[in-house]
């Protein structure tokens, strides 16, 4: 096994006694003992992956037992510069000492406004939120009244409220009227997007999706869907939720030149603060005079300093770059370590540098969840914390890719044994993970 000592920061005990203490407290308080979907234990190998971190710094997290990983998770995509970056921690501390809300507005509104104006293309103005999904709900919201019609047609994740998730698996509570007005399509097939659009004819308000799928977009796949929308009389809205911030500052619409009506940004945005924001053409946010988007915490002070640091040093410290040139590596090595361990009809990198996954699939009788759980099961038990993406951070440093492709030699070796056997439950000491959505 690759040498932990080689690597001091990482380190690996047996234990994780805290950690099931905890998840037990946890059960018979927390429904599903966690806050977050991709949190749960049935999304990671059960047993060996903690289940609850207590601290990090950088690129680096430690477990309640002490256990030390190296984080490709980041919490989400929302640590874009690196857990309590000091820079941020100093933003927010300075912050506290003058308070957290106020009965009025603050500056630092303004402040990060303008900001958001500055870097993203199409935002001419800016409303706060705190989560992606009051973002993207507000924006369908505005999208409904400016339009005056009802339907949406979504492609991609757009959060937990009712308009998005009832075209998911997960449409418990959900009512049928809503569900009805919210229609599914699939990334890089404009045929299918016409077809809804001609459908619906002169009802569809809104066509959001993520400007990055699985797979990058086809040639032309963004801009015909803006041409698409605007034939029909819909608004296009990027869910820049997780590209925003990562792939650029400005997001995907920066990097493929293709602008929207309207985004959404949050996740890297505040470094881990509770950000997110609408942002789009004036005479649309001009909607939201007339229609009520307004949240006790909009304007909250801690986050919005947090992220004018966070903006402030992803310019001048140039973090963009920097996350292409680490994830690049990374996904390369991934790449050519996967091929010299004749996994490639198993398991393929997509994505962009700053960040990209491994898929896995179902091929000659191997099934694609039981050989992701093989790889979770071999990397956490030798200090990588990943969910299967990786995504990158202006804390992982060239030396950290380095020790991660020499692990993940030693993982893809394990998982070629296991592939050649044609037996990967042999190889699992848990259970294999469960999707987050299951197939409809
Ligand atoms: C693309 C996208 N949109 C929206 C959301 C919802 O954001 P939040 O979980 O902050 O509500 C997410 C969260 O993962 C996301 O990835």
């Amino acid at each position: 096994m690759v040498s932990t000592t080689g690597f001091p920061s990482t380190v690996r005990r047996a234990s994780l006694t805290r950690s099931q203490a905890l998840w037990q407290r946890a059960q018979q308080l927390i429904p599903g003992g966690t806050q977050t979907s991709s949190k749960r234990a049935n999304q990671f190998a059960r047993g060996l992956t903690p289940n609850f971190l207590a601290s990090g710094c950088g690129a680096r997290v430690t477990d309640v037992d002490g256990n030390v990983y190296l984080d490709y998770s980041m919490a989400l995509c929302a640590m874009v510069l690196g857990y309590a970056d000091p820079h941020v921690n100093e933003a927010i501390q300075r912050q506290l000492a003058s308070g957290t809300l106020f009965s009025l507005g603050h500056p630092l509104e303004v402040e990060v406004a303008q900001r958001l104006v500055e870097v993203i293309p199409c935002a001419e103005m800016v409303r706060f939120a705190k989560n992606g999904s009051d973002a993207t709900a507000g924006a369908i919201r505005l999208a409904r009244a400016h339009t005056g019609r009802d339907h949406v047609l979504v492609c991609g994740y757009h959060g937990a409220q009712d308009w998005y998730i009832g075209t998911t698996s997960w449409t418990r509570g959900v009512p049928d009227s809503t569900r009805g007005l919210s229609h599914a399509f699939a990334y890089n097939d404009l045929s299918g997007l016409e077809a809804l659009l001609a459908q619906w004819s002169g009802q569809v308000a809104a066509v959001i999706l993520e400007p990055v799928g699985v797979t990058p977009p086809e040639e032309g796949f963004l801009q015909g869907v803006v041409e698409a929308a605007h034939r029909h009389g819909a608004l296009v809205i990027f869910d820049e939720i997780v590209t925003g911030f990562r792939l650029r500052l400005g997001g995907a619409q920066e990097l493929f030149g293709v602008v929207p009506d309207l985004a959404c940004v949050g996740k890297g945005m505040a470094n881990g603060m509770p950000l997110a924001a609408i942002v789009g053409r004036r005479a649309l946010m001009q909607e939201f005079e007339r229609i009520f988007f307004s949240y006790t915490f909009g304007g909250e002070a801690l986050s919005l300093a947090a992220a004018v640091a966070t903006i402030d040093k992803m310019r001048s410290d140039r973090v963009m770059d920097h996350l292409w040139t680490v994830g690049e590596r990374l996904r390369e090595g991934c790449h050519r370590l996967i091929e010299e361990a004749t996994l490639g009809a198993f398991i393929k990198v997509v994505g962009y540098p700053p960040r990209h996954v491994l898929r896995f699939f179902d091929r000659h009788g191997v099934e694609s969840l039981a050989l992701k759980t093989l790889f979770l099961q071999e990397t956490i038990t030798r200090g990588i914390l990943t969910l299967g993406a990786h995504n990158l951070s202006f804390a992982h440093t060239s030396e950290d890719i380095t020790w991660t492709l020499a692990v993940y030699r030693e993982v893809f070796e394990t998982m070629r044994r296991a592939v050649e056997e044609g037996d990967v439950g042999h190889f699992l000491r848990v259970p294999v993970v469960e999707p987050v959505f299951r197939k409809p």
